[in-house]
């Protein structure tokens, strides 16, 4: 039973769409002063703020853990100020004012990674969401928008390097070894854009010329040591910005744009105005020590973080109800540019793979919000896959409907008419409406319903008519029982299954009723049904295709993405009748596979996702109970027989691949690609030689992918092999941090039975912190996502996550609570599993002191 008394007096204030008010107090000037020390930083702010509307409310400047040493009011020493809950509240007569004041931070001893705080020697800053509050009092809310000058001053030697945003306007030397800098950024901007970092960093400088002639300086700022691996990061960056210009039409706006890497830092990384901070393992990458995805992440990232330079930073959000306004726009962004750089088909693939593994769990279950939720308790559990991927299929849709020309035409009246704004959703479907000429009434739904919808076709043919039955269902999600059809884009297209043609042309199907049918005419054979091509709505489909048109499709489709979505659907139907039955028919898809694996026109890459088995925890998402026991069990025979029934075109792909040498291209990264889903598949299949021949590429790989691609097979298996490899890596990259990751990591993921006994030892390993979110993640994050150990029976690996997250919430409550959500699945377990997720749960909510990031994740997920 819930202690309904102390759970209230414990629950967090919950923030609510509908209450938004504007501020009552604008700053549009902010002059900030840093005296930085790590352990005694004093922060003088002076703000002039003007009333805003009529009203006679005081002035509340955000505060979190901060104690005023000094107030004063139009230069005048005030004390008549008061705190409440952390907010210093001024009363002010006339209409603008000039608040001075004066605070004192300690960075060394920030551990949550908010605010300023020291990563490895240098200090710098987070101030997204609501870090800002935690460096000085403000308005800590995203539609306050002001012009900041910043002057900070520290020991020269230990900090050489001081950055800020905008530009650099001067500098100089001060006695007992000090010197300053002052910074200036001319763009308006909320708080949570504000950066600074001081350090003894070293640059890679380069430089781009935008459309208009103008020269920007780049630099990408890490330890000296590190300098060899920013090359990566420095070219995708500067394709970055030529892309956008071309595709967007949007050019770069200051004279300078600096990227720090630092290694503690609770994301991805952050799109400060002028100065980005990046976790440095999307930035460091050279072929020893970083993986092929490694390499696409960074690009990725890169370019996700300069994008935002407009979508989120020119056009920012009213109020973080909007996150995805500028998340799921520039992960749309993020998401072209980077299939424009390589493969579409694989980069659509592996974006759809992302969606179903993180955002279709979380849209089942009980943390399920919209694209815009309606409430919070903390903001920070709100950056969600539900909001940055969810949100950017959202986009894609609009794209969709609009066709690329209107879209630009819309995303240019977007910019231009919310430049220097906070907006809203609704602002962007609005220009999204007014510049494609289209309405979006019913479209607007994907904005307030969560839920995953889910779509029944089922095709006849008659003489030469064929008709297509559609049917929509949106589940409930918690809060939101009853739902409204959504408007779904789905695109179409028949095939022959004698002539194996086109029999008609790709068409957009925009279903917009719970139940409707399309007549196709002009259809003289029997017609096999592809849609959803390219995955154009994010919905699951369930189709009444049998074994025989889906292998069809895979073989035949004209859309690549719809032929790999074949080969899953075959796929996960045949191991969903074994988990079912006992058993299944694996021929089926041993044909299409190799049907696949064989066919000269396909590139590597491509064959390397279209041969790739769904996830166990993915065929887990299909069933009503999820058997862990059983999905291993019917995935490992299907794994087995493919690799046995097919052992020679592996052993062809994987010799094909073997003798290339390290290259960064799309053919290369291929190869490799192929080369592991190869190895993989010759080590299910028992093979002798496969432990030898994954040891020798272990040993032998003159890159990070090939090399980490066989540890990961050899870390599952039983031979001598496996601990030689997992000592020889340690020996060899124990001074590098990203790459210990990467050891820590694939060891979390071993699929052998004594998974949990592992991952236990490596908790008291002397390299395991819980200072390092990265650390933290590949361990613990890493475990609680392999299905096999952390669904272990006796639920082990529950009591394990939950005391991770109970010590690391009295450090880290951002990084603890992302922990939280693989135990929210226990609806979807036995009763035995799920009475002991929902032990560690409880464990979790009842731990004294619990920070609120923590609280509001478990206790919805007890839901
Ligand atoms: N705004 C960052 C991004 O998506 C993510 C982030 C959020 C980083 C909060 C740090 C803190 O690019
Ligand atoms: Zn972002």
């Amino acid at each position: 039973m819930l202690d309904i008394q102390s759970t209230a007096a414990a629950a967090p204030q919950v923030i609510r769409r509908d209450a938004y008010r504007e501020p009552d107090w604008l700053v549009p000037e902010t002059a900030l002063d840093f005296r930085l020390d790590s352990l005694q930083t004093r922060v003088k702010a002076r703000l002039t703020v003007v009333r805003h509307g009529d009203h006679d409310r005081p002035l509340r400047l955000d505060g979190d853990s901060l104690t005023p040493v000094a107030v004063s009011v139009d230069g005048r020493a005030v004390t008549d100020w008061t705190m409440e809950d952390g907010q210093l509240v001024i009363a002010l007569s006339g209409v603008d004012h000039v608040i001075e004041t004066e605070v004192e931070i300690a960075p060394e001893l920030n551990t949550q990674l908010m605010g300023l705080y020291a990563s490895g020697g240098l200090l710098c800053t987070q101030c997204e969401a609501e870090g800002f509050r935690r460096i000085t009092f403000f308005p800590d809310r995203p539609d306050v928008l002001s012009r900041y000058t910043v002057r900070m001053d520290a020991d020269k030697a230990r900090y050489p390097v001081l950055l800020a945003n905008g530009d650099p306007i001067a500098s100089g030397d001060l006695p007992d070894g000090r010197h300053w800098a002052e910074w200036h950024d001319p763009f308006p901007k909320p708080c949570y854009l504000f950066a600074l970092v001081a350090g003894d960093l070293e640059a890679n400088r380069d430089s781009f010329v935008t459309m208009t002639g103008r020269k920007v300086d780049l630099g990408i700022w890490v330890r000296a040591a590190d300098l060899p691996k920013t090359d990566h990061a420095m070219a995708a960056l500067k394709l970055s910005m030529a892309w956008d210009e071309a595709m967007y039409g949007r050019e770069y706006d200051l004279d300078v744009f600096n990227i720090v890497a630092v290694a503690d830092f609770n994301f991805g990384a952050m799109e400060n105005k002028g100065l980005n901070v990046f976790n440095s393992r999307y930035i460091l990458a050279d072929p020893d020590t970083a993986t092929d995805m490694d390499y696409d992440a960074i690009a990725g990232v890169v370019a996700h973080e300069y994008f935002h330079n407009w979508s989120g930073n020119r056009v920012t959000c009213r109020d973080w109800f909007q996150l995805s306004l500028k998340e799921g726009f520039t992960v749309f962004r993020d998401q072209q540019f980077s299939g424009d750089q390589g493969s579409k088909a694989v980069k659509r693939i592996e974006d759809v793979r992302t969606l179903r593994a993180s955002q279709f769990p979380e849209d089942s279950g009980p943390l399920a919000h919209p694209i815009r939720p309606e409430s919070y308790m903390e903001i920070s559990n709100f950056y969600t896959a539900t909001i940055y991927n969810k949100g950017a299929e959202i986009v894609r849709m609009i794209h969709t409907i609009l066709g690329p020309e209107k879209f630009r035409a819309a995303t240019d009246l977007y910019f231009a008419r919310h430049d220097g704004e906070a907006a809203t959703c609704e602002d962007f479907v609005k220009a999204m409406e007014d510049g494609g000429g289209v309405d979006l009434s019913q479209f607007r739904l994907w904005y307030s319903q969560a839920g995953t919808p889910r779509v029944k076709a089922a095709l006849s043919h008659d003489g030469a008519t064929a008709r297509l039955k559609l049917e929509q269902t949106v589940p409930a999600t918690p809060g939101q029982p009853e739902k409204q059809p959504m408007l779904l884009p789905l695109k179409v297209r028949l095939f022959g299954a004698q002539s194996e043609a086109p029999l008609c042309d790709e068409r957009i199907v925009m279903l917009s009723a719970a139940n409707d049918e399309i007549v196709i005419e002009g259809i003289e054979e029997r017609p096999i049904l592809s849609i959803n091509r390219g995955f154009s709505a994010p919905v699951v489909l369930e189709s009444d295709r049998g074994a025989a048109d889906l292998a069809f499709l895979s073989a035949h489709d004209d859309d690549p993405f719809a032929r790999y979505e074949a080969m899953q659907q075959l796929m996960v139907d045949t191991l969903v009748r074994a988990v079912a039955e006992g058993m299944a028919d694996h021929g089926p898809v041993i044909e299409a596979v190799r049907g696949t694996l064989t066919d000269k026109a396909l590139d590597a890459s491509f064959i390397a996702e279209a041969v790739l088995l769904p996830s166990e925890a993915f065929i887990g998402d299909q069933m009503l109970v999820v058997d862990p026991d059983a999905i291993n069990r019917a995935r490992d025979s299907l794994r087995a027989e493919l690799g046995v029934k097919l052992e020679s075109a592996w052993r062809g792909a994987y010799d094909s691949a073997q003798a290339n040498r390290f290259e960064y291209s799309p053919a290369a990264k291929g190869a490799r690609r192929l080369k592991s889903v190869a190895l993989g598949y010759l080590a299910a299949s028992g093979a002798k030689d496969a432990a030898d021949l994954a040891y020798a590429q272990f040993a032998g790989a003159d890159n990070m992918t090939d090399r980490q691609g066989a540890l990961g097979v050899l870390v599952n298996g039983t031979s001598g092999n496996r601990a030689k490899a997992i000592e020889a890596f340690y020996d060899r990259y124990q001074d590098n941090a990203l790459v210990l990751d990467k050891w820590f990591t694939s060891q979390a993921l071993s699929t052998r039975a004594d998974v949990m006994d592992e991952v236990l030892a490596l908790s008291s390993h002397p390299d395991f912190t819980l200072a390092n979110p990265n650390r933290v993640r590949a361990l613990a994050g890493a475990f609680s996502v392999n299905q096999r150990g952390f669904h272990g029976a006796d639920g082990r690996g529950y009591a394990f996550l939950a005391d991770i997250i109970i010590a690391l919430d009295k450090l880290n409550p951002q990084t603890a609570a992302k922990l939280v959500p693989p135990l929210g699945r226990w609806r979807r377990f036995d009763e035995r599993r799920a009475e002991k997720m929902r032990a560690a749960l409880q464990r979790i909510v009842d731990a004294p002191g619990l920070s609120k990031d923590v609280f509001e994740q478990a206790s919805k997920s007890l839901g």
